[in-house]
């Protein structure tokens, strides 16, 4: 009941989280299908295309002029901008952005987290801002606005997957703030911005970067075991591990490792950090079924990111603001299925607190003199 864990919320056509199989269904599509094979461009295209009108390839060429736009907004941080964390910096950047639920703001609001978080990152270190290509696709861009460096095939292609399996996952947190935003018709930008505050609690999106402390923390494979087990002791969690729906591995997790992998093959992944993060999996898992044997918990779709966008240069605490510029898909996607649904979101409560122990009648009557 606290946390509506199994409260049917919202009907939709946008993805399907399958806990008890361990299987995500974007758009009528496995992940196995789409991960590794599809581009962010391409995710966007099945989950919005058609409320926006427009196919894969025009979203790939609006979505790059939405970058330029999107950097037009750079400008704007300041000192204050520069001495938030990189989500909340984010979050202020995107909150600059004009509301409205049409084609052109839902195309900005998908391309800017891709744009601000490098830029982001760029600034906080002293470094200049670089602009994004319209000839690039998304994933491309943003590791060269990064860089400033031509990436690796296999660093785009990790990247691409990477914003496909985060792009939607049924009713999470921040996809179900975004729904209850949209649904009162304050525009797509208020309802990302509901969803990007959501995002942001280490219950959700904010994971990544404490598993990069646990693996410094670590240090070799031999240490792993005794580390956990200390660590379970003490009553704390171990993140990358667990979740409210999977009660078997988490796919992501998996099509995530295979991009590592691929990663790895091409040159672009520390092999020893590789079997590091390897190590500490198979003994986390181990203490974790001795820990509680009454529940599954198995490696979550945060564990191999971490890695990954580590591997691909960004800095740990942007992890979120990376998981933004791939949710912000599902998120605009949600937000117009719940306006085409025209309902507005209201649920009830319980009122458990104290009753008045006066009846109104007697008060009145007391209160005459
Ligand atoms: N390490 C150790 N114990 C855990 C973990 C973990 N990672 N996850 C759950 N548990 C334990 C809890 O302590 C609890 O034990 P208890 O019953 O003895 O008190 C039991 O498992 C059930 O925990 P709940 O909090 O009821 O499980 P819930 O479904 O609410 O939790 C969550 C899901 C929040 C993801 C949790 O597993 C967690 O905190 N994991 C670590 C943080 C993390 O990885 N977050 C990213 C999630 S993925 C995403 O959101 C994109």
């Amino acid at each position: 009941m606290s946390g509506l864990d199994d409260v049917i919320a919202a009907e939709t056509r946008l993805s399907d989280v399958d806990g008890a199989n361990g299987r995500l269904v974007i758009c009528g599509r496995t992940l196995d299908d789409l991960a590794g094979r599809t581009s962010f461009e391409d995710i966007l295209a099945l989950l919005l295309g058609e409320a926006i009108g427009l196919d894969a390839g025009a979203i790939r060429s609006r979505l790059a002029a939405a970058r330029q736009r999107a950097f037009a907004e750079i400008a704007h941080i300041d000192a204050g901008i520069l001495a938030l964390s990189i989500t909340e910096g984010l979050r202020a950047l995107m909150a600059r952005l004009t509301d409205g639920e049409s084609a052109d703001t839902a195309l900005l609001l998908a391309a800017a987290p891709a744009v601000f978080v490098p830029a982001l990152i760029r600034r906080k270190a002293g470094e200049a801002v670089i602009a994004p290509d319209l000839k690039r696709g998304q994933a491309a861009d943003m590791l060269f606005m990064l860089t400033g460096a031509e990436p690796l095939p296999a660093a785009i292609s990790g990247l691409d997957t990477y914003l496909v399996t985060v792009s939607d996952h049924g009713l999470n947190a921040s996809t179900f703030a975004a729904r209850v935003v949209a649904s009162t018709r304050a525009g797509y930008t208020s309802a990302v911005l509901a969803a990007l505050g959501a995002l942001k609690g280490p219950l959700h999106g904010g994971a990544p970067g404490p598993v990069l402390d646990m693996l410094d923390a670590i240090a070799t494979p031999a240490n792993a075991a005794t580390w956990i087990t200390a660590e379970l002791d003490r009553g704390e969690r171990l993140m990358g591990f667990g979740h409210r729906i999977y009660r078997v591995r988490d796919p992501r997790a998996d099509a995530l490792k295979g991009a590592l992998n691929r990663l790895g093959e091409a040159g672009g992944m520390d092999a020893d950090r590789l079997a590091l993060a390897e190590a500490i999996e198979r003994d986390a898992l181990v203490a974790l079924r001795a820990a509680k044997p009454d529940r599954v918990l198995d490696t979550n779709v945060e564990y191999f990111t971490a890695l990954l966008l580590e591997a691909l240069g960004f800095p740990r605490d942007a992890f979120t603001g990376v998981f933004a510029a791939g949710r912000v898909g599902g998120w605009l996607a949600h937000a117009h299925e719940q306006v085409a649904n025209g309902r507005l979101i209201r649920p009830r409560s319980r009122y458990v607190g104290l009753r008045p122990q006066i009846a109104p009648v007697e008060r009145f009557e007391a209160a005459r003199p």
